[in-house]
């Protein structure tokens, strides 16, 4: 596992869109997996800038989101489609046929699960997956007693979860109670893991996930077993950490 301490999100925001430049760079038809939530929007913004610079090209980059709740048609601002699009695809020249997420009106949900497992393994498996941290430790949305041996399943989401997200739904609108997401064997499959972490209220859970035991209830702690971990975190988010 290597750690970077970054002095803050800023910092931490180029670090971690550095090693995915790095990324594309090497394998310019890399498969990323990619993550929504406000942790990753920096990291977004500093690629787009890079693209429009002339330095990146993702034209013949994949990608695979983690996540997507279930019931929300890509054009529904709340849903990540709608997100990834707004926040990274509508700005860079990715071809939008190979930006792939669940399908949150799908009819049958284990058919999408499916549909989403074998899609992955049919691009060639997820060279780099950015995973951003929840407050209770969940990682996509695989929240904690979430078994380590799933793969893309639906889920009944945390109520401290639903909470959190509430934040970002006008008053009065639903939000929803299930997504869909990879499941944690999905993520320790893909070849290299880029955790990012900020912010001294997440300095408890990662301190406990990269090195307390490795529990189901604490899905990010599963992390510490896998063979190509980075993490970059600012300063608050290290700071249970004694390093320099
Ligand atoms: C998002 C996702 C979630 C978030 C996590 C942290 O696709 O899968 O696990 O990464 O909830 O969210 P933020 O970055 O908003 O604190």
């Amino acid at each position: 596992m290597h750690i970077y301490k970054a002095t803050d999100y800023q910092e931490m925001s180029r670090k971690a869109a550095n090693i995915i430049s790095a990324q594309i760079i090497i394998k310019p038809d890399c498969v990323l997996g990619l993550a929504t939530g406000s942790t990753p929007l920096g990291i977004y913004q500093q690629l787009i800038d890079w693209y429009k610079k002339g330095d990146l090209d993702f034209s013949n980059v994949k990608t695979v989101n983690l996540d997507e709740y279930k019931g929300l048609p890509a054009e529904n601002v709340q849903s990540y489609h709608y997100f990834m699009k707004k926040n990274l695809f509508d700005q860079v020249n990715i071809n939008s046929e190979t930006t792939y997420l669940p399908d949150g009106t799908a009819s049958d949900s284990e058919t999408e699960c499916t549909r989403f497992n074998n899609l992955i393994e049919e691009i060639g498996g997820i060279d780099l997956q950015l995973l951003g941290l929840g407050h209770n430790g969940h990682i996509g949305f695989n929240e904690p007693g979430e078994s380590f041996e799933k793969g893309t399943h639906c889920v009944a989401l945390a109520q401290s979860t639903i909470e959190a997200n509430s934040r970002l739904f006008d008053e009065g609108e639903i939000v929803p109670s299930h997504a869909y997401t990879m499941g944690i064997k999905t993520i320790m499959l893909a070849k290299k893991i880029l955790l990012v972490v900020s912010g001294e209220e997440k300095a408890d859970i990662l301190h406990k996930a990269l090195t307390g035991p490795v529990t189901p209830t604490l899905p990010a702690s599963i992390l510490q077993l896998h063979p190509d971990l980075t993490v970059v975190a600012d300063e608050a988010a290290l700071s249970k950490f004694d390093i320099e």
